[in-house]
């Protein structure tokens, strides 16, 4: 607040000065300041005590003898505490600008007369770009507001509460013109909860599209470590950096920010054939297909959680099947004698067990991990180890079956 109460007092006194003093000058003894100095007092905008021509309330008084005396030329205060015996202070926030810092008022206001608002020695358009260099602001697509110059949108010239003096407001300055909304949602991006918008945008300007700090296939490395994306086997997507076809920037009403409500959102991009046949494998059938796939990438081929033969023939170790026995028991596939938990048996022998761990067969020879057109998840064909496609035929039974494949003819079993 201005303390206006002086005011009043300094204005009768100039009316006394004006009413008695005036007619007896002439000798040049005390005249008053502006007789000769007129043009301190002439502009479009006028400081109200420079209007009240009240000019020793910031200089030294001395009247005639400062010609002489230089030592009363001066104003009775240094810098910005001349200007606080009348305003309020504005260092005190918890952003000064670097002139008030500096107490310098002077850099922005003349302190007679100006012919700019509010004592401003610039042009508004001019004006920020008086101390700061107009190219750091200049873009080929500024964010609106900057290229139109209006920088006091968003900054206050003096003091603020907020850092970079962004000029206070209820929320966030951004959503004085922008939609709130995009902080809002089931899952929202850390940044943007934390307000920390230039985390990705140039507020002011930027050479990539939509105000970015970086190109879209590099922006979210500013933040996620590029490494965690870079395993031996990496998803397409991934690898090409557009994480922005699975998730969303700021919020999104799924979790883990993902672009896509639908479950499995992974059939967005894949046939959902995959997913569809006579027999469907149960995790599947439940769409879960992360309970098998890392969806960025995994060490293991294909994008698998575990180790998985993904050939004709392997031996049987826990590892190289560790993805199928992980929910399947591995007995299964290793006990050849008196295992009777598997329909794949012939009487008492475990067939499971003896094309497995006996014959180096892998799962994949037999069963599709996704669906398939036979019952028990059978391929219709598989690539043999010598690279030739072999045909599958399963014929399921009530109890037992027949297979029927280009390795052996029809064979059936009973259990
Ligand atoms: C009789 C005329 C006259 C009066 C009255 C007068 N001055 Fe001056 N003032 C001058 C002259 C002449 C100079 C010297 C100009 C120069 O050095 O270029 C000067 C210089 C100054 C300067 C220094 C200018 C500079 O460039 O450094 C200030 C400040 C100043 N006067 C303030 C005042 C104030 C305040 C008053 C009233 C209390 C006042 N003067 C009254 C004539 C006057
Ligand atoms: C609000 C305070 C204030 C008032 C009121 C004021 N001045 Fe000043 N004046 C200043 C400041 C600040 C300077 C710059 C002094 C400095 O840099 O040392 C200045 C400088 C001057 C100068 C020197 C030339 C220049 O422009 O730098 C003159 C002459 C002058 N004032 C005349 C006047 C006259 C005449 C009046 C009354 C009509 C007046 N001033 C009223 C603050 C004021
Ligand atoms: C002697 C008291 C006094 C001093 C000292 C003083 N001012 Fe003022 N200032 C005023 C008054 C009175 C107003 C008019 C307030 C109003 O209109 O609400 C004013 C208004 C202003 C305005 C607004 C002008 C407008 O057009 O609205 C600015 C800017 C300003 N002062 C800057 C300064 C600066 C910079 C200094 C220091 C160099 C300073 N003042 C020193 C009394 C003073
Ligand atoms: C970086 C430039 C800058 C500096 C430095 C600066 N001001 Fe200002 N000031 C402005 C601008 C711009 C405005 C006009 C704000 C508006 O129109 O909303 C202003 C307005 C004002 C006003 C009018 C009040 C109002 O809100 O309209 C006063 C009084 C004022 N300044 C005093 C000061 C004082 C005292 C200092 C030194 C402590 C100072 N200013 C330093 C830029 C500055
Ligand atoms: C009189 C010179 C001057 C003018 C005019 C000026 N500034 Fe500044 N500004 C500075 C200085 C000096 C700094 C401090 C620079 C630094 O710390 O590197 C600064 C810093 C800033 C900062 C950073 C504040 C922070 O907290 O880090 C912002 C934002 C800013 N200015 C905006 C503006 C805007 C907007 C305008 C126009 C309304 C403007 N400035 C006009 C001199 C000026
Ligand atoms: C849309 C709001 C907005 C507008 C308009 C705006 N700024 Fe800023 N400015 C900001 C924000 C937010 C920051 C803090 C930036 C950050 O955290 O990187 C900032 C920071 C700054 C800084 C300090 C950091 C830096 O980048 O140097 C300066 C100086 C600055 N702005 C000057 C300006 C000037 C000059 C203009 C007008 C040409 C302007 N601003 C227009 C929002 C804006
Ligand atoms: C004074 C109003 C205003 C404020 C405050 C503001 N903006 Fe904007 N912004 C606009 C306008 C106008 C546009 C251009 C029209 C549009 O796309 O909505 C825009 C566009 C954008 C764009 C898209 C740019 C493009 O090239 O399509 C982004 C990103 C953006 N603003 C981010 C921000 C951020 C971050 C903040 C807070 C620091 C912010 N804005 C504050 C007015 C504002
Ligand atoms: C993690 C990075 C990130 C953060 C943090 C972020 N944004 Fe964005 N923002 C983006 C991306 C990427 C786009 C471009 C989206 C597109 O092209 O569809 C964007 C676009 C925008 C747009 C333009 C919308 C449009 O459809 O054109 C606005 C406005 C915006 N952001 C505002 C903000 C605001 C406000 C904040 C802070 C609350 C913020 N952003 C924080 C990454 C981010
Ligand atoms: C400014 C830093 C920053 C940038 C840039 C950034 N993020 Fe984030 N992100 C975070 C932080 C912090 C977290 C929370 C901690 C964590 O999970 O690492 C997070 C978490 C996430 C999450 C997990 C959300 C959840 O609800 O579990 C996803 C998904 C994500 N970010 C995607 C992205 C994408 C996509 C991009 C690029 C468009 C991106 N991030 C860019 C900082 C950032
Ligand atoms: C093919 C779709 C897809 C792509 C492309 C994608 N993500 Fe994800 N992301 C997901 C899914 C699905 C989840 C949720 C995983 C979960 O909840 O188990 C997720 C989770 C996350 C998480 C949080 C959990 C975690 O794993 O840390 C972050 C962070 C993340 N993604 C960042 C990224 C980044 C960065 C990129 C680009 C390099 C990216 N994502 C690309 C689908 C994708
Ligand atoms: C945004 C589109 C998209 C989404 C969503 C998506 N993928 Fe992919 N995926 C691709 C592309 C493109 C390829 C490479 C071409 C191909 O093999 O079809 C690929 C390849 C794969 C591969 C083969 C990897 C290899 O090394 O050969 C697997 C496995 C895979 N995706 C699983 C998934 C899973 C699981 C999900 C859901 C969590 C998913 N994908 C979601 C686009 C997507
Ligand atoms: C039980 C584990 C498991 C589940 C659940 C699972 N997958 Fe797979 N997926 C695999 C295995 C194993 C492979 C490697 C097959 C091969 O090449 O032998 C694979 C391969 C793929 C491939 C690459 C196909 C190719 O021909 O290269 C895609 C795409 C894929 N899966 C998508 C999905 C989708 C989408 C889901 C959910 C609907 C899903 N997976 C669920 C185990 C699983
Ligand atoms: C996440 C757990 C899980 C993993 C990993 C898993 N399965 Fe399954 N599988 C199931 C469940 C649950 C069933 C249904 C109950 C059952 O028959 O045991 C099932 C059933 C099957 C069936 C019988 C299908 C039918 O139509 O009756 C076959 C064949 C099969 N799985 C093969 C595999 C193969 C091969 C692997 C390794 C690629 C594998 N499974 C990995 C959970 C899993
Ligand atoms: C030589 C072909 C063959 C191989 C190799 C094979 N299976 Fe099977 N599997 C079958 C047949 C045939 C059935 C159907 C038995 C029935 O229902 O009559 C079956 C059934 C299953 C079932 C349903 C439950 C059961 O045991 O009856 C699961 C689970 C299964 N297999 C998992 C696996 C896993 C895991 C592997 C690799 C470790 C594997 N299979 C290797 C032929 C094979």
């Amino acid at each position: 607040m201005l303390m206006k109460a002086p005011q009043t007092a300094i204005r009768a006194v100039v009316l006394m000065f004006c009413v008695f003093l005036l007619p007896a000058m002439g000798t040049g003894a005390d005249k008053p300041c502006y007789m000769c100095h007129k043009s301190k007092i002439v502009g479009t905008y006028v400081h109200a005590p420079v209007a009240d021509k009240d000019c020793v309330a910031c200089h030294k008084s001395g009247g005639n003898a400062h010609q002489k005396n230089k030592e009363l030329n001066g104003v009775k205060k240094p810098g910005a505490a001349l200007c606080y015996d009348c305003h309020d202070p504005l260092n005190e926030q918890k952003s000064v600008h670097g002139p008030i810092k500096n107490n310098d008022c002077s850099g922005c206001h003349a302190p007679h007369v100006s012919p700019y608002k509010k004592l401003l020695r610039a042009a508004p358009a001019d004006f920020c770009f008086t101390c700061h260099e107009r190219q750091k602001f200049t873009w080929p697509a500024p964010h609106e507001p900057v290229g139109a110059g209006r920088c006091t949108d968003c900054h206050v010239p003096h003091q603020s509460t907020v850092a970079n003096l962004i000029k206070p407001t209820k929320e966030l300055i951004c959503y004085e013109c922008h939609d709130s909304g995009i902080s809002k949602g089931k899952s929202v991006h850390v940044p943007v909860f934390d307000k920390d918008c230039s985390g990705c945008h140039n507020v002011h300007g930027s050479d990539h599209k939509k105000l970015l700090k970086a190109s879209p296939t590099e922006l979210c490395f500013l933040c996620h470590d590029k490494k965690n994306y870079q395993k031996p086997s990496t998803h397409e997507p991934v690898i090409a950096g557009r994480c922005s076809d699975c998730h969303l920037p700021h919020q999104s009403d799924t979790r883990s920010l993902l672009k896509f409500k639908t479950k499995p959102m992974c059939l967005e991009c894949h046939d959902p054939k995959i997913a569809q046949g006579v027999s469907v494998h149960m995790p599947v059938r439940a769409c879960e297909c992360d309970v098998c796939h890392d969806v960025h990438g995994a060490d293991t081929g294909k994008l698998l959680k575990m180790p998985y033969a993904m050939v004709p023939e392997a031996p049987y170790t826990d590892t190289a099947y560790a993805l199928c026995v992980s929910c399947h028991d591995k007995a299964a596939y290793t006990q050849e004698e008196n295992y009777t938990d598997t329909r794949f048996r012939d009487g008492k022998t475990n067939l499971h067990a003896l094309h497995v761990k006996g014959a180096n067969v892998t799962c994949r020879m037999c069963h599709n991990p996704h669906a398939s057109p036979q019952a028990k998840l059978f391929p219709e064909s598989v690539i043999g180890k010598d690279n030739m496609p072999i045909m599958l035929n399963f014929t399921p039974d009530i109890r037992g079956g027949s297979c029927k494949m280009t390795c052996h003819s029809a064979k059936t079993y009973k259990h």
